[in-house]
């Protein structure tokens, strides 16, 4: 850990030292070296914070134990959350928690989670592991978490194996703020004020899990289900609709065609799923740790296909809604490897390394490109599943490299996106593969200040940039990197920290900045 702080602190010493010898010999960059240009006065879309979104299922470790252990549990904790994990996702300034599935919201049924928690049925979690869900957490151990949190709440509800009918009453019974017998029941839980649902799903993966239907089929069941969920005009949350995955851009199409026009129905944004596979082949996905630079170049590679799998669903959207009120909502995403050896293969729990923070960073900035209809994403998921901000054992808790990409750019969060473009982008290349070596993004911030974050995806050059802020005389750049050694460096429970965010400084001169990202980085720094 001391040999990365120092070798940090060193590259941006050179930083430093390059734009002082610039003072010098103006104009003395080399004409190809990269540069990036952000228009500080042209303001772009806002970047709504609950891009920044997670998801909590009933999965694995997930809910139970990684953040439910329970009122009476040794683990301190707050109405059976617990604290550390609860601090450790506040600071990361979580905005949004999507739950309970996934494949597990439809066989949910709510009614099985409310009520003294020791008289709930006992269910087998079918999707995941067939271990027994006692039903422990529902709707109001739920909203104590996202109290807890201070995050909105994204309340998946079950079209796949429920009845209309039960929809509607959990709405009901989330929202009314009459007299009715389900208001009454809420407030007989101890809920008197209606929760506050900001985004409610209508079934999930239809064309999967959640049913597996054509898309003619669930947009009429759509068009069912909703005509029945009615909630106070306060109450009333966003409706989602459970859209496609991958290449598929036939679910948005003919989403976006036969809801909202022809029935005048709620809806408000779509639902798509793409999760990273290392090797794409869902068979041998390949490892969380101790894989080979092919499998470094190739997750980067995949990941970065989100951003043309936006781009091809929102000219379907733009054609079919070119008022742009629906929402093109990623609410899954993420790493997906084969599990760590020896561990339930239904609980999907995996490593977390340097690699993952990359993934995530760029999934970030593409999302923030894509601002004016990407409105809401949730990455899965948030504890012990999948790339998970935080994995626990037994009382510790560790922060992986995700958890750090997410709090460095909490900046971001509901910022103003600024245009910017990279010129002399190197390649990243082995054997056949390339990718691109640098991407950015940059915004105005709620507190004012410009901020830029940049990716260096190369494993093994670190990469000179030069920055012009246009419009704005920046006297230098402060922030934080996240890097290593290893390309599959990570946390662990023996140590903690050793890939952890460390200070990353530069001065400008003669109006520009001078950096050396270093190889495999992630940096996110504001303009002083
Ligand atoms: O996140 C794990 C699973 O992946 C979700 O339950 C499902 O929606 C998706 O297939």
């Amino acid at each position: 850990m001391i040999m990365l702080k120092k070798s940090i602190f060193a590259s941006s010493l050179l930083a430093v030292t390059a734009a002082t010898l610039m003072n010098a010999a103006p104009g003395a960059y080399a004409a190809n070296e990269v540069s990036i240009t952000i228009d500080a006065k042209k303001a772009g879309p806002v970047i709504n914070k609950n891009i920044y979104g997670q998801f909590a299922e009933h999965l694995g470790t997930g809910v139970y134990e990684g953040m439910w252990v329970g009122p009476e549990s040794p683990i301190p904790n707050t109405k059976g959350w617990r604290n550390d994990v609860i601090g450790a996702l506040k600071n990361m300034h979580v905005p949004l928690v999507r739950w309970p599935g996934g494949c597990f919201a439809d066989e949910y049924h709510w009614r099985d989670g409310i009520g003294a928690r020791d008289k709930r049925p006992v269910k087998m979690n079918t999707n995941w592991g067939n271990v027994e869900e006692n039903n422990a957490v529902g709707t109001h151990e739920f909203f104590d978490l996202v109290d807890l949190l201070g995050a909105d709440a994204y309340v998946n509800g079950n079209l796949g194996s429920g009845t209309p009918q039960e929809m509607a009453e959990w709405v009901e019974y989330l929202t009314g703020d009459g007299k009715s017998s389900l208001a009454e029941l809420r407030r007989k839980n101890g809920r008197d004020k209606p929760f506050k649902v900001a985004f409610f799903g209508i079934g999930n993966e239809a064309w999967g899990c959640g049913g597996n239907m054509t898309v003619q089929h669930y947009t009429s069941l759509y068009n069912q289900y909703a005509s029945f969920l009615k909630a106070p005009k306060d109450y009333m949350p966003q409706f989602i609709a459970s859209g496609g995955h991958d290449d598929d851009t036939t679910w948005t199409d003919h989403l976006t065609k036969h809801i909202h026009e022809q029935w005048n129905m709620r809806f408000d944004g779509i639902s798509f799923h793409y999760y990273t596979v290392p090797t794409g082949v869902w068979e041998k996905k390949g490892l969380a740790l101790g894989f080979p630079e092919e499998q470094w170049i190739s997750t980067l590679k995949n990941t970065l296909r989100m951003d043309s799998l936006i781009k091809n669903n929102v000219a379907k959207m733009d054609k079919n809604d070119p008022k742009k009120k629906i929402a093109f909502n990623v609410d899954e995403w993420g790493t997906w490897y084969d599990v760590e050896p020896g561990t339930n293969p239904g609980f999907l729990y995996q490593q977390n390394s340097l690699r993952d923070a990359l993934v995530a960073a760029l999934n970030f900035n593409i999302f923030h490109a894509h601002a004016e209809r990407v409105r809401m994403t949730n990455i899965a998921q948030m504890v012990n599943v999948l790339q998970a901000m935080i994995l626990t054992e037994k009382d510790k808790m560790l922060l992986t490299p995700t958890y750090h990409a997410f709090e460095m750019y909490v900046p971001f969060q509901n910022a103003t996106s600024l245009p910017l473009t990279i010129k002399n982008n190197r390649k990243y290349s082995l054997g056949a593969t390339s990718i691109p070596s640098i991407s950015a993004s940059a915004a105005r911030a709620l507190d004012g200040k410009l901020y830029l974050s940049l990716v260096n995806t190369d494993p093994n050059q670190a990469v000179d940039i030069t920055i012009d802020v246009a419009g704005e005389k920046v006297a230098g750049l402060k922030g934080r990197v996240l890097t290593a050694n290893a390309m599959d460096a990570h946390n662990t429970f023996a140590d903690p920290q050793a890939v952890t965010p460390v200070a990353f400084n530069a001065l400008a001169s003669g109006g520009k900045v001078s950096v050396k990202v270093p190889a495999k980085s992630v940096v996110v720094v504001a303009a002083e």
